[in-house]
């Protein structure tokens, strides 16, 4: 298990990541915390030292789409936490397929939040381990990822970019003893997924946050959180196309 003291979380007012901030700072670990809407980042800073953390906790408004403020954003955490450990990107948006299909313009946001921002940040983040020769990289994919489906196809797409970088950079900084970690959650009870109907696959936000608190620990390559949809996704992914394609999934 490494130690880990100096952690940056891009989404960490998701229900997700925030859940996993909160298992770090228990620890006593530092964060630098970044997300779109200050007051939540707030909120989520709050919870934490409420709940009894100790932690040194920044929190920055961001925006993922702002390309050109990547590097200096990744800079500013390295300077004001004085190095860094860790970083999990956590944030997304489950965009409507249907919608998306009626205004296919809209498809580049989506791609850029969901995929290109979080190549690009990792990127940045990447050349800063390879220099140090430690650290942990953990992006949040999904099964969703895995294979494409009519439902989501796009958020899908862009999820399986994500998996295929995380996995040519993880090919690249082994070497350098850096941990790349993708991470593949399934059905999540969380605001974006609060119009869907719920089944006996969702899991929470805090067990799957703490899920991906241990995975980071541990140097996994790769986590489907919770673990059941490893095999669940091993079997989605062999079905024959033949057969798939007419599947109403
Ligand atoms: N829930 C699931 O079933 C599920 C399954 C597989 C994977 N995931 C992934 O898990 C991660 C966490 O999701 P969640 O379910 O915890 O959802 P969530 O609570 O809705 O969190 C998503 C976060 O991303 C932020 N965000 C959206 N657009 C952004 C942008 N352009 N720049 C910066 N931040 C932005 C949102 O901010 P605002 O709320 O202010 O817009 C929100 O804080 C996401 O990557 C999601 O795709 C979720």
């Amino acid at each position: 298990m490494s130690v880990m003291k100096k952690i940056m979380i891009f989404g960490a007012a998701s229900a997700i990541a925030s859940e996993t901030a909160k298992c770090f700072a228990k620890e006593g670990a530092d964060l630098f915390l970044v997300d779109l809407n200050l007051d939540r980042l707030n909120t989520v800073k709050n919870d934490i030292l409420v709940t009894g953390g100790k932690a040194n906790i920044e929190v920055m408004a961001f925006d993922a789409t702002n390309f050109e403020g990547h590097n200096d954003l990744i800079n500013s955490a390295i300077e004001k936490m004085g190095g860094l450990d860790a970083l999990l990107i956590a944030h997304g948006t489950l965009p409507s397929q249907e919608k998306l299909n009626q205004n296919p313009k809209d498809i580049v946001r989506e791609f850029n939040i969901n995929g290109l921002s979080v190549i690009s940040l990792a990127s940045f983040a990447a050349n800063y381990f390879e220099e140090k020769k430690s650290g942990c990289i953990a992006a949040i994919s999904s099964v969703a990822g895995d294979r494409g489906r009519q439902s989501n196809y796009i958020y899908g797409s862009a999820k399986g970019s994500i998996s295929i970088f995380m996995s040519g950079l993880r090919n690249r900084l082994s070497k350098s003893g850096v941990n790349v970690l993708t991470i593949k959650p399934g059905f999540v009870n969380t605001p974006m997924t609060v119009d869907m109907p719920k089944n006996l696959l969702y899991a929470s936000p805090q067990k799957v946050g703490e899920l991906i608190f241990k995975a980071m620990k541990s140097g996994k390559d790769i986590a489907y959180t919770p673990g059941f949809w490893r095999l669940v996704m091993f079997i989605i992914r062999h079905i024959p196309e033949g057969i798939f394609k007419k599947l109403s999934l």
